[in-house]
């Protein structure tokens, strides 16, 4: 039998760590969920929720992936003591899956742009209309939703992965030198403030239990926790770590580029005049603007299309590890053929999200489309839920003696964060939980 990897450096861990998480989820998410629940409020519960609940967590799976070292099914038969316990890790591979199902869609819209970007057909009037005929159209969705697959699959089992990680060292600073430019390109555009204000100074009216548990879906989304993804990751890495500074800078990382994603789109799309409810095509509508503002902006938006595509793809390879982890176990000469398998069925099953902009247009489920309710399920249900049990398990199962050999850290900072995954966030969950039901059915 093929012996299981490890990380070959410390590098290694931390980068694939801060590649599964920074993605999509910061870049393209965050500020069209920002945008279509009003702004200030959503941003401030989200850092509210990375910090109070996404980050003890994060920790939580840290410590249970590397003190497992395996998959996430046999670390919860293990440590479990209850035969339960491994449903955390089945959840995870479903929901991984589902997750990725239209993850790869988007990873398509990017593929699609950037091929537009090089052959100069993002000169357009309208860049709305232009992202509506894109996703609308059968044919293209579906190829570029499968190339990304495939380029993900690809990625995966072709033992590549580590060449992919070490050069998003120097691809992720370079997408964040770009935010940056972006930033102050679109702030100082006319009419900018107004999106600044967008983005800072909160609304009040609009603090609900369903905006508190978007944003704590989309805190969870964009740390990669709650589907075992981390702490598969985690199960690959040595026992010298320090667990507690990578979660720290994973964090305040995904954060920052949030923030600062929202303050490449906001100030531009109250200067342009679009429109901040504009939803998932947000991004695709108001970037390709910004750079008809900036001069080389064709050159500029082509090399920014590709370290999207990048970022988006070390997500995609963290979510397919999932996958195939819980899916083989211990059969690690799987690996290679799984891979194909499980990518060919994540792409069908995200089949009808990718037509959910198009032909699939008015099918609902419960008065979603496709692609929203597998977002919904995802962000909104199991990824809440996922946390939930892991909080519980690093809280209440796993004795003290246990986490705080490795976390490692001075015994106040162990009680601290041993409270916050007994208590605190079960607690904040369910209550975010109970009130998001309470006022769907009332
Ligand atoms: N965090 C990633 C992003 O923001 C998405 C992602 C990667 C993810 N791995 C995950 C989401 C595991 C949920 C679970 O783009």
């Amino acid at each position: 039998m093929a012996p299981r990897e490890q990380w070959a450096s410390k590098l290694g861990f931390i980068l694939a760590a801060a590649g599964s998480a920074i993605g999509l989820g910061a870049i393209w998410k965050f500020p069209y969920m920002a945008g279509t629940n009003g702004g200030s409020v959503f941003v401030l519960l989200f850092i509210i929720s990375t910090i109070a609940i996404g980050l003890p967590i994060l920790l939580a799976e840290f410590i249970i992936g590397r003190m497992g070292q395996a998959d996430a099914v046999t670390i919860f038969e293990r440590f479990g003591k209850s035969k339960w316990w491994k449903g955390i890790a089945w959840l995870g591979f479903a929901f991984g899956f589902i997750v990725l199902s239209f993850y790869s869609v988007v990873g398509g819209w990017i593929l699609s742009y950037l091929v537009r970007a090089f052959t100069g057909k993002l000169a357009v009037q309208d860049h709305g209309e232009l992202f509506a005929s894109i996703t609308s159209n059968p044919v293209e969705v579906l190829f570029a939703q499968f190339v990304f697959m495939f380029l993900t699959v690809w990625i995966v089992q072709g033992g590549i992965k580590g060449g992919i990680e070490r050069a998003s060292k120097w691809m992720m600073p370079l997408l964040f030198v770009f935010f940056i430019l972006l930033a102050i390109r679109s702030l100082t555009l006319d009419g900018a403030m107004e999106g600044v204000r967008f983005l800072f100074v909160p609304d009040w009216s609009l603090l609900t239990g369903s905006t508190f548990l978007l944003a704590l879906g989309q805190a969870f989304f964009s740390l990669s926790v709650g589907v075992t993804a981390m702490m598969t990751y985690a199960s690959y890495l040595s026992k010298e770590e320090k667990l507690g500074q990578s979660a720290i800078s994973v964090s305040i990382l995904n954060i920052v580029i949030s923030i600062l994603a929202g303050l490449v789109i906001f100030p531009a799309v109250f200067a342009l005049g679009g429109s901040p409810a504009e939803g998932p095509g947000l991004i695709f509508v108001i970037l390709p603007a910004i750079f008809e503002q900036m001069p080389f902006g064709t050159f500029f938006m082509v090399l920014f299309f590709i370290l999207m595509l990048f970022a988006t793809l070390t997500s995609a390879i963290a979510l397919l590890e999932i996958v195939i982890s819980t899916g083989i176990r211990t059969r690690y000469d799987r690996r290679r053929r799984a891979s194909w398998v499980f990518g060919s069925m994540i792409f069908i099953i995200g089949l009808p999200s990718a037509l959910s902009f198009g032909i699939l247009e008015d099918f609902s489920i419960f008065g979603n489309s496709f692609f929203d309710f597998a977002d919904i399920i995802t962000s909104r249900i199991g990824m809440p839920i996922g946390a939930l049990f892991i909080s519980l398990f690093a809280g209440f199962i796993l004795t003290n003696a246990q986490t705080s050999k490795e976390l490692a850290v001075p015994k106040p900072i162990h009680a601290l964060w041993k409270f916050l995954v007994r208590f605190l966030v079960p607690i904040a969950i369910v209550v975010i939980f109970a009130a998001w039901i309470f006022e769907s059915i009332f």
